[in-house]
């Protein structure tokens, strides 16, 4: 098992998909699931701040990651849970603790062998923290802030009304509610390893992580 907490726009989800490609492992991307909560609900008029609604609707949903995409109840959301938006919603109904409770049960049961790498705020702390590779990655807010821009631009989600200066406010507010909230903050475990990733390409962090499961596998196996 493998967890990699930080704060968003750091690479955490590129790096976790290149490490388990690499090692052959599944993946949980468990950002998207909160993106996915807070969609459906728009979708279907539950309040952001009604936390029996939205923990209704979750019991009621059939969350999958599939290669089309995060499917719910067989539908594809596809880049419409990508957007600042969606990551802003999805900020405000993770700070709800019924509504991580109710995905708890959901992020264990995709632990499965031969492995898992999971990428988030609360994995090594809260989800698996048995986890044997706890990493920790972060990067500059203005770092951050450009990668996103890049990723909208990508996924053809920058509007007007997206600009660098206004990326950087949105994170920095997402990373103050994440890292402040009373559950499952995001903070970095004890045990868990920092990686800087400011200046550094997803493949030059994914070859870092690899080391460190090595290493682990190999103290592990002595
Ligand atoms: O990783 P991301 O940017 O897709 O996550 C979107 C939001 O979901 C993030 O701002 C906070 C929430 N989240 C969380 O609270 N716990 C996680 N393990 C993953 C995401």
């Amino acid at each position: 098992m493998i967890a990699i907490d930080g704060p968003g726009g750091a690479g955490k989800g590129s790096v976790a998909a290149a490490v388990a490609d690499e090692l052959g492992w599944h993946l949980l991307d468990s950002g998207a699931l909160y993106r996915a909560v807070g969609v459906c609900a728009r979708q279907r008029g539950v309040a952001e701040d009604d936390a029996t609604g939205l923990v209704a609707m979750v019991r009621n949903l059939t969350i999958r990651f599939t290669p089309a995409g995060v499917t719910v109840d067989g539908e594809v959301l596809g880049d419409s849970i990508r957007g600042d938006e969606a990551a802003a919603t999805a900020s405000r109904v993770a700070a709800l603790a019924p509504v991580r409770a109710a995905l708890l049960a959901v992020q264990r049961g995709l632990r499965m062998p031969p492995g898992l790498v999971a990428d988030g705020r609360d994995m090594a702390t809260v989800v698996f923290p048995d986890a044997v590779v706890k990493v920790f990655l972060t990067a500059s807010v203005e770092e951050r802030a450009r990668r996103r821009l890049a990723q909208l631009k990508q996924l053809k989600q920058a509007g007007p009304n997206v600009s660098l200066p206004r990326l950087f406010e949105s994170i920095r507010e997402r990373d103050e509610r994440d890292r402040t909230r009373p559950v499952a903050p995001l903070v970095q475990a004890p045990d868990a390893v920092t990686i800087d990733s400011t200046s550094l390409s997803i493949e030059e962090v994914a070859r870092n992580v690899l080391a460190l499961a090595a290493s682990r596998q190999a103290t592990s196996t002595r």
